[in-house]
């Protein structure tokens, strides 16, 4: 039997971050309810800030995914017999909800993320009511179509949801990768059980009891634990018919393999090394700019789409080098929680040791220069903190691991070009492909470059990324299938059913 641990978690916004964090430990969310794990196993969370624990989350197993997965199987029954309308109706009430939640919400992602709270968190957190808010109006929307056959046939599809949704999320934007997933799976009636990250479990958990004061019981369930014990029963379980996923190209393909195994539908939103073309006719204050916020670093460059290869023409080369370097020298890193900071922490020890490789690996390569820029903060408090300087590196060599592979972090190379075909080949000259933006004021350049670069997404003279109406997704190793958009609800969310009816 599961432990039912009654919610300790304040009704109002509850601005005290820590006292949040202590009051979500332990636990999953199954059923509208906090539930210990089974197993009783938990592990640490830590403020990557301070390196001072700041909670524990359930560490589960297959045992809790049977009952979040039964659960969720049971309340789908209910709910996919609701009018799709009303659905998205109470969806977009949840949006309502965490609204009046954002700015706790925000506080404790910093806490648990290390991402600044004015750049960052809280934009992350308004993203997710927008989210809720797009998908929950378009119940209406889940159309099917009429299909000429013959004389005296009436042929129409209808859509139908999937069933129980499995996802699995990172932890570099947990609450919007979250609700990017389950906004669409519920207002296309299924239900849905999340395995939230290692190393971000706590806010994910705050969300959904937010969403369960207005949602019936088990619609979604959170469980937090370790990816192979956790996440891999999740995939397998035979009531969960459609995986969702965002993380790392390895293990997307263990998910591809096992979904395989049962046949079932995945999305898959994976990494990349998305090169931004920048022209010697572009604004360049504003390609600046766009470097600097496509990079991420505000985010530590933990992103899946940042700008992490530059080429630039040769005749601006060095002065657009020198001014992106300056505009990131002159950004704060520090306390995620202060106001002045622009750039927290990366998120655990490993990613840390991880890119610190990455930035010796370019340090000693021959003929390449790293610029570190911004400082380290010097609050005794931080000095256990996570924080990495951002590097730009110039003079790197093609086969460079830094070149080739996904750092994600705060590490971007750049190069300078002569020839356009040139340019495009290197850009296109990688495993992955999720998005691409080029910086011209010559369209005809831009738009033939959009139309040849390799990437699910490209952008011309701007670098916003996610917009819930937008589809996004990439190709090749970035990923399978689009994520956000009414026609990504509809295809991955639901399947199409054929209705024939012979009157003649
Ligand atoms: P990861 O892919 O190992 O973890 C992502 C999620 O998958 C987590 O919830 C994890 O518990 C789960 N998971 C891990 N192994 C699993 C398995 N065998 N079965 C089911 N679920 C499993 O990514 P990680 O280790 O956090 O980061 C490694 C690298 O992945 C990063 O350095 C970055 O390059 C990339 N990454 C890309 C992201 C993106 O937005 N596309 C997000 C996070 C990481
Ligand atoms: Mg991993």
């Amino acid at each position: 039997m599961l432990d039912v641990i009654k919610p300790a978690t304040p009704i109002a916004p509850s601005l005290d971050e820590k006292a949040l964090a202590r009051a979500l430990s332990g636990r999953h969310f199954i059923g509208g309810r906090f539930v210990a794990p089974l197993s009783g196993g938990t592990f640490a969370v830590v403020n990557p800030a301070t390196g001072i624990e700041v909670g524990h989350a359930a560490d589960g197993d297959a045992a809790d995914v049977d009952v979040a997965v039964l659960d969720a199987a049971r309340a789908q029954k209910e709910w996919a017999k609701m009018p799709a309308r009303k659905r998205g109706a109470l969806v977009a009430k949840c949006a309502a909800v965490i609204r009046e939640h954002v700015e706790e919400l925000a506080r404790l992602i910093a806490l648990e993320t290390g991402k600044a709270l004015r750049t960052e968190s809280r934009v992350e957190a308004n993203t997710v009511a927008d989210v809720l808010e797009f998908f929950g109006g378009l119940g209406s929307e889940l159309k099917g179509e009429s299909v000429p056959f013959a004389p005296g046939v009436l042929s129409v599809t209808v859509r139908e949801p999937l069933g129980v949704v499995g996802a699995i999320i990172p932890w570099n934007v947990p609450l919007l990768l979250m609700s990017l997933k389950i906004a669409p799976a519920l207002v296309a009636g299924n239900t849905i059980v999340v395995k939230s990250a290692e190393e971000a479990p706590l806010t994910v958990l705050r969300i959904c009891e937010l969403m369960a004061r207005v949602l019936p019981a088990g619609c979604f369930n959170m469980l937090s634990g370790f990816g192979p014990e956790c996440g891999g029963p999740l995939v397998a379980h035979p009531l969960v018919r459609k995986v969702t996923f965002t993380g790392s190209v390895e293990v997307g393909r263990i998910i591809a393999r096992a979904a395989a195994e049962k046949l079932i539908p995945t999305t898959l939103e994976l990494g990349g090394k998305s090169p931004m073309l920048v022209f010697a006719d572009c604004d360049f204050e504003k390609t600046v700019t766009g470097a600097v916020t496509s990079m991420r670093f505000t985010r530590q460059g933990q992103s899946c789409t940042a700008a992490s290869r530059i080429y630039v023409e040769r005749a601006i080369f060095d002065r657009f080098v020198a001014a992106v370097g300056d505009r990131v020298d002159a950004m704060v890193m520090g306390d995620p929680l202060d106001e002045k900071t622009d750039i927290g922490t990366m998120i655990s020890a490993e990613q840390f040791g991880k890119v610190r490789g990455f930035i010796e690996e370019g340090q000693a390569t021959q003929g390449a220069t790293g610029r570190a820029c911004s400082r380290l903060p010097d609050d005794p408090a931080l000095s256990k903190g996570l924080f990495i300087q951002p590097y730009i590196f110039t003079g790197l060599p093609d086969d460079s691991r830094l070149v080739r592979q996904e750092i994600f972090g705060p590490v971007t190379c750049v190069f300078p070009f002569d020839d356009v075909e040139a340019v495009l080949a290197e850009a296109n000259d990688s495993e992955y492909g999720l998005a691409a933006s080029v910086w011209t004021n010559n369209l005809k350049v831009g738009l033939d470059l959009a139309h040849r670069l390799e990437a699910g997404l490209v952008q011309i003279n701007q670098n916003l990324v996610v917009q819930a109406n937008l589809s996004y997704g990439g190709v090749k190793s970035s990923g399978l299938g689009k994520e956000a958009s009414l026609e990504s609800m509809l295809e991955h969310f639901m399947h199409k059913k054929t209705i024939m009816v012979n009157y003649s």
